[in-house]
């Protein structure tokens, strides 16, 4: 038998932004971040929502290329946006019909505005078209500019699961802009801000305090606390996945995952009616009670995390986890064994050690974690009662 290994390495530059009306007349930021030596084209997709909070976009990006030299705007292609956008391949296969007919090459920019969804969607068609175009993201709601955004994966859900056809792929820059973050939904806009807590509370233990310190101005929305929080998250999650070891999920250790097994499962049973922030919401919960449970974190820093949910008006249970299979036992605990089958064998679940610092587990005592949703039923019920 004869045959070589090679090493190929291939470094990526992770660019990420934070700025207020990227199209503005007059702000540098995108004319100093795209190459213009090249005379390179610029294909743009908005998601079709965000037309009715922002009429003049359109025209504010065509003025604004117009006068960048050597870039040129193809167009404007705005499509559907939100989870239905990822059910199907539509969506996608719309994304890659407009990157054929506008000549699209690879020394030409996609940009994509739109929520995580909708940058998952056209994301994917990057990546694929021409076996990968330049991206530039514009994430405009809480949870993708705090977290998705940032991060390199995208992708559709097929077969009844969620992300299952995608790629991983690093965008070329992720371009935060806060004026699209206060027309959000304001559920949509609150719920983004429980990836923010779940950073903190395995990267660091200051924010946590920075989050419970601004529970109420955060939940009151007020703009420049939002803003703030927003920004530490997405620096949190970009450096994570920069300086983390693992960029494209090799491993089994996810700590950016932090309650999130639940939470998936969470979003199938309820057919996605219980959005992303607030099954994570739910998941952050009983994941940081069992810590306590099983002796990982004092009760004392439990409960504080729990406080910090329930100021920011986001749950900590769902009827959904009452859901039982045929053998009576709580069909989110389906969702470890998707977890465990998703890392490739081994169980990993990061619980809490303290405030600001994870460690893996690797198996989940179904009892105790049961005791759990009842002691948080409990509480919500009394609350709401
Ligand atoms: N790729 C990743 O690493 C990753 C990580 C986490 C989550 N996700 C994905 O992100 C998606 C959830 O993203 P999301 O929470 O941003 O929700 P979303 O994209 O579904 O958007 C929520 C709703 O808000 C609307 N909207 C978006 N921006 C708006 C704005 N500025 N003003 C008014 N309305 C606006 C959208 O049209 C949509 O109806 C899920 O599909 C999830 O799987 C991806
Ligand atoms: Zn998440």
């Amino acid at each position: 038998m004869t045959g070589e290994d090679f090493d190929i390495q291939v470094s990526f530059r992770h660019r990420i932004r934070f700025t207020r009306g990227a199209f503005s007349p007059g702000n540098k930021l995108l004319s100093d971040l795209l190459e213009t030596r090249g005379h390179s084209k610029v294909l743009v997709f908005v998601e079709t929502g965000l037309k009715e909070f922002f009429p003049e976009l359109e025209a504010q990006i065509q003025d604004y290329f117009g006068e960048v030299a050597g870039i040129r705007l193809t167009g404007v292609e705005w499509l559907v946006g939100g989870e239905e956008a990822k059910r199907d391949d539509s969506v996608y296969q719309s994304a890659m019909a407009a990157i054929e007919k506008h000549h699209i090459d690879r020394h030409s920019y996609i940009m994509v505005i739109g929520g995580g969804a909708f940058l998952d969607v056209v994301g994917y068609a990057a990546a694929t078209g021409h076996r990968g175009v330049r991206l530039v993201r514009f994430p405009t709601t809480t949870l993708s500019q705090d977290d998705s955004g940032v991060g390199v994966k995208n992708g559709i859900n097929a077969f009844g699961k969620k992300n299952f056809i995608g790629a991983f792929a690093v965008p070329y820059a992720v371009v935060n802009d806060f004026q699209f973050l206060h027309t959000q939904p304001e559920l949509t806009r609150r719920a983004g801000l429980i990836e923010a807590v779940k950073v903190s509370l395995v990267k660091d233990g200051e924010f946590f305090e920075w989050l419970e310190a601004n529970a109420a101005s955060l939940c009151a929305l007020d703009e420049a606390t939002l803003e703030e929080a927003v920004e530490r998250s997405a620096i949190h999650h970009a450096r994570h996945i920069a300086l983390g070891g693992d960029p494209f999920e090799l491993g089994s250790s996810r700590p950016l995952d932090y309650g999130h097994w639940a939470a998936h499962k969470l979003e199938q049973l309820t057919d996605f009616e219980l959005s992303h922030g607030e099954a994570v919401s739910v998941g952050v919960a009983l994941d940081t009670l069992y810590a306590a449970k099983v002796g990982l974190l004092s009760a004392d820093d439990a409960e504080r995390v729990l406080c910090v949910i329930e100021q920011l008006n986001l749950p900590l249970w769902h009827e959904a986890l009452e859901l039982l299979d045929s053998k009576g036992r709580r069909r989110v605990f389906n969702g470890l064994e998707e977890f465990r089958e998703h890392l490739g064998g081994e169980l990993t679940v990061l619980l809490l050690a303290s405030l600001g610092k994870g460690i893996d587990v690797h198996e989940i005592e179904e009892k105790i974690w049961d005791d759990c949703a009842e002691e948080l039923k409990s509480r919500v019920l009394a609350v709401s009662s």
